[in-house]
């Protein structure tokens, strides 16, 4: 007796095809799963038999072999309980084959025979509709899988029966509707934080540019106010950005009740994360909060608090836009093209005006210096928040607030998409995706332009004025600037950067 059907592996947020064989044999009692299956799909062996007993359906006693086919691709996960036990049905002859043949299947099987809600439906769905078939998934992924297209059949079932009525005919599971949060989120406004006006136009210039910033002050500044304030001002996500979000939630199983947000993610990881829970990995590979802030934001507060290490793990995600984790057999890749904000105190024990540090300037420098240089590197804007003065405290509250940002950054995200819309598929979507070539490009200065940017750059001792003198070798995007400006500083070592980056430190 023999039952196949189709089902998906998640390789990143790929999904590629696998196909599930059952083959009942006389013989000695035995189930074994073989084609490399993790230990969850080990596992399903026991939950496939209880659930088919609970829905009438008791295994014979003979020998039973269950292949995921290609044999050299890594099976991860407890999604394949599903289909497992609906290859056995064809097998036992309780489900016709060419009923379920158009179909790939995802889902976990409770003891009782219901169907539980796995990670991943979305990209199934859409792994799915790639090889010309429907989708078996649970009835509470179905919301998320249905965003997959209007094209694409989707039976979502709460339980092992009413899926079996549904291809008998019995009952109709109807098909479910894409589900999208509209909801407008209570996000706090830009006009809860007085004062601090600087501060206020970095945000906007970094959320207009989608540039990485760092906040550094003493404690109570509001660097964190203001970084919670952020989402507030960033447009939302366009419907194939959603989709691309929600790829990467959905395999996280961050989707909750399956829907879909515009609201780009925000992401504040606490400084104890581990490198597996930033970038991704551990045993079993799910994407970390940098892929889960793609095309949304990654606020690292208290930045010198996260382990070194953990920090330089997130260089590769901030030049590439990707995540790579490279595994014994295979390699998987999760998206990341996230916004890093991230906000620090000058001085592990606070700093600020009339702090007077027992342990003197060391005890600033020791802290500053847990952030590599090459991680400084990659973040544009740097910028010094200070304390907010009682004066400013008891100002009225200021008159613009989130919504008057908001519309200057879309403006300006609009003038970026036209500049930038000529350079076709790849191009980038925001002034910091864009390569340094491009760059010249589009912002090359006129000859007044660049005897201002010469003088500016003799008086700081910068390195290199656009246009004139030596290219730099491999640097790539706005921090290739950066980077190659550092180059030519006479003082481009570690310290002489430490003395660029935090100016409040050193003239207090
Ligand atoms: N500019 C400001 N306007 C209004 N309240 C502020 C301002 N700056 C700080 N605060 C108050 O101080 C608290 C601490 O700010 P916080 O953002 O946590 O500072 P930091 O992260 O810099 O240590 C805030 O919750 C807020 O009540
Ligand atoms: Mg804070």
């Amino acid at each position: 007796m023999y039952g196949h059907i189709s089902t998906v592996a998640f390789v990143g947020i790929e999904a590629r095809p696998v196909q599930v064989e059952v083959r009942i044999t006389s013989g000695k009692q035995s189930f074994s799963v073989v084609g490399l299956p993790d230990k969850a799909v080990a596992e399903s062996r026991e939950r496939v038999r209880s659930a088919l007993h609970a829905i009438g359906l008791g295994l014979p006693w003979t020998r039973i072999t269950v292949n995921l086919a290609p044999a050299d691709l890594p099976k991860e996960g407890s999604h394949f309980d599903l289909p497992i036990a609906l290859a056995m049905m064809v097998a036992l002859e309780a489900v016709t084959p060419d009923t379920i043949e158009r179909f790939v299947a995802v889902g976990e099987l409770s003891l009782d025979g219901s169907i539980r809600a796995v990670p991943g439906a979305l990209p199934a769905a859409i792994g799915a509709n790639a090889m010309g078939k429907g989708l078996i998934c649970p009835a509470s992924s179905g919301p998320e899988a249905a965003w997959a297209g209007e094209n694409v059949e989707i039976v979502a079932a709460p339980h092992l029966l009413s899926l079996i009525n549904h291809f008998r005919g019995l009952q109709t599971l109807r098909r479910p509707e894409p589900n999208m949060n509209r909801a407008l989120a209570n996000l706090p406004d830009l006009r809860d934080i007085k004062g601090q006006e600087t501060s206020k136009r970095a945000l906007e210039v970094a959320a207009a540019g989608g540039h990485n910033l760092l906040m550094i002050g003493p404690p109570g500044s509001g660097k964190s106010m203001l970084a919670a304030r952020l989402p507030s001002i960033l447009p939302p996500l366009e419907t194939p950005e959603m989709l691309e979000v929600s790829m990467v939630h959905s395999l996280a199983g961050e989707l909750l009740g399956g829907q879909l947000r515009a609201e780009r993610p925000f992401r504040a990881p606490h400084h104890s994360a581990s490198m597996a829970a930033l970038v991704g990995g551990g045993s079993r590979p799910k994407p970390g909060e940098a892929s889960l802030a793609h095309l949304g934001v990654l606020f690292l507060d208290e930045l010198p608090e996260f382990t070194p290490q953990v920090l330089d793990s997130l260089r590769q995600p901030l030049e590439t836009g990707e995540v790579v984790i490279a595994r014994a057999n295979h390699r998987v890749t999760y998206p990341a093209r996230m916004q890093l904000i991230a906000a620090m105190n000058p001085c592990r024990c606070g700093g600020g005006p009339g702090h007077a540090c027992k342990r003197g300037p060391r005890c600033a420098a020791d802290y500053q210096a847990r952030i590599s240089g090459p991680l400084l590197d990659r973040i544009d804007l740097q910028i010094e928040v200070p304390a907010v003065s009682a004066a400013d405290l008891v100002l009225p509250a200021p008159s613009e607030g989130s919504a008057e940002a908001a519309a200057r950054v879309a403006a300006a995200r609009q003038i970026q998409r036209d500049r930038y819309g000529s350079y076709g598929t790849g191009a980038p979507r925001t002034n910091a995706e864009a390569s340094g070539q491009i760059l010249e490009a589009v912002s090359m200065p006129d000859e007044a332009g660049i005897e201002l940017m010469r003088r500016a750059a003799t008086a700081m001792s910068l390195g290199r004025v656009p246009g004139r003198g030596v290219r730099g070798g491999g640097g790539k995007g706005p921090r290739g600037v950066a980077r190659r400006e550092a180059v030519g500083r006479p003082e481009s070592n570690a310290a002489g950067r430490q003395k660029n980056f935090f100016p409040a430190v050193h003239s207090p």
